[in-house]
C-alpha cells in the first residue's frame, strides 16, 4: 500500500482474532469511555470471544464504553438468533463482567424513521468504526451503490446478502431489508478498522484497497478515511502481495 494508504495488517490465521481483541483492549485502556461501532457476522465472532477472555482476566474493561451496532436487519421478531443484536449480546456483551452501555437499533419501533434517526445520532462522535466485509464489497448494509455521503437509513438488501445470510441461518428465509450505520458516519469516526478473515474475500479485499475507489464497490470508500486500519489473515491478503 502507499505512503499514505491504510494501514494493512496481515497476520496468520492462528493469530489475527488475539492480536484484533489486542489492539481493541489497548484502545479501552487508552480511553476507556471508547465509543465503538461494532458489526456482527462472522469475522468478529473470534474477536468478542478473545475480548471477552480479555475483560474476565482483567486486562480491559468495557465498562466506561459505549457499543453502537453498526446494522441491523428489519422483520426479524426481538430475540430472533438472527438478529445483529443478539447475536452481539450472545457474542460480546452478555459475556463481560461489566458490560458497556448498548445502542442497538430500534428496529422494532412503531415510527421506523424516528428510531434510525436516533440511531444516527448515536452514530456521531464515534472514536472507532469497527467493520466487515461484504462478499459484494458492501460495509455493513451499505450495499453496492451507496454513497460515501450516505446517512443512517433503511436499505433494500442485494439478493447475494440475503443469500449469505441465509446460509449462515440454516437456510431459513431472511428478510429483504436492513438498517444500517451510513458512510458519512462511518467516514466521520476518529479511526475506521476493516476485519478480513478467509480465502473467500481474498478477491474482494484486492478490490477495495487497489481498484480505484468506485461505489460499486462501497468498501473502497473507506480509503478516504486518514486512519483506516485493515485487520487480514493471510487468506485473505492473498491477492494483495505486489501492491
Ligand atoms: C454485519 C455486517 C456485514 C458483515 C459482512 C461480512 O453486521 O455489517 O456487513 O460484516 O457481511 O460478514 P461475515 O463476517 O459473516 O463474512
Amino acid at each position: 500500500m502507499s505512503a499514505n494508504g491504510p494501514r494493512v495488517l496481515i497476520l496468520p490465521e492462528d493469530d489475527w482474532a488475539a492480536a484484533v481483541a489486542a489492539e481493541l483492549a489497548a484502545r479501552l485502556v487508552e480511553r476507556p469511555s471508547l465509543r465503538v461501532c461494532l458489526p456482527t457476522g462472522g469475522t468478529p465472532t473470534p474477536v468478542y470471544a478473545a475480548l471477552a477472555n480479555a475483560e474476565r482476566a482483567g486486562r480491559c474493561s468495557l465498562g466506561a464504553a459505549t457499543v453502537v451496532l453498526l446494522d441491523e436487519w428489519v422483520g426479524l421478531a426481538p430475540g430472533d438468533p438472527a438478529r445483529c443484536d443478539v447475536r452481539l449480546r450472545d457474542e460480546l456483551l452478555e459475556r463481560l463482567e461489566a458490560p458497556p452501555a448498548f445502542v442497538p437499533i430500534g428496529v422494532d419501533a412503531a415510527d421506523l424513521a424516528a428510531a434510525v434517526a436516533e440511531h444516527d445520532a448515536a452514530a456521531v462522535c464515534l472514536d472507532l468504526a469497527v467493520v466487515g466485509l461484504g462478499m459484494n464489497g458492501h460495509i455493513g448494509f451499505n450495499e453496492p451503490g451507496s454513497s460515501p455521503s450516505g446517512a443512517t437509513r433503511v436499505v433494500t438488501l442485494q439478493p447475494m446478502t440475503i443469500a449469505a445470510a441465509t446460509a449462515q441461518y440454516g437456510a431459513r428465509s431472511m428478510p429483504s431489508g436492513g438498517v444500517t450505520v451510513g458512510f458519512a458516519r462511518l467516514l466521520a469516526a476518529q479511526e475506521v478498522w476493516l476485519l478480513v478473515t478467509g480465502e473467500r474475500k481474498a478477491a474482494v479485499l484486492r478490490r477495495a484497497l487497489t481498484e480505484p475507489e468506485n461505489a460499486a464497490c462501497p468498501a473502497s470508500l473507506l480509503r478516504r478515511h486518514p486512519r483506516l486500519t485493515v485487520f487480514a489473515d493471510e487468506a485473505a491478503a492473498g491477492e494483495l502481495r505486489g501492491n
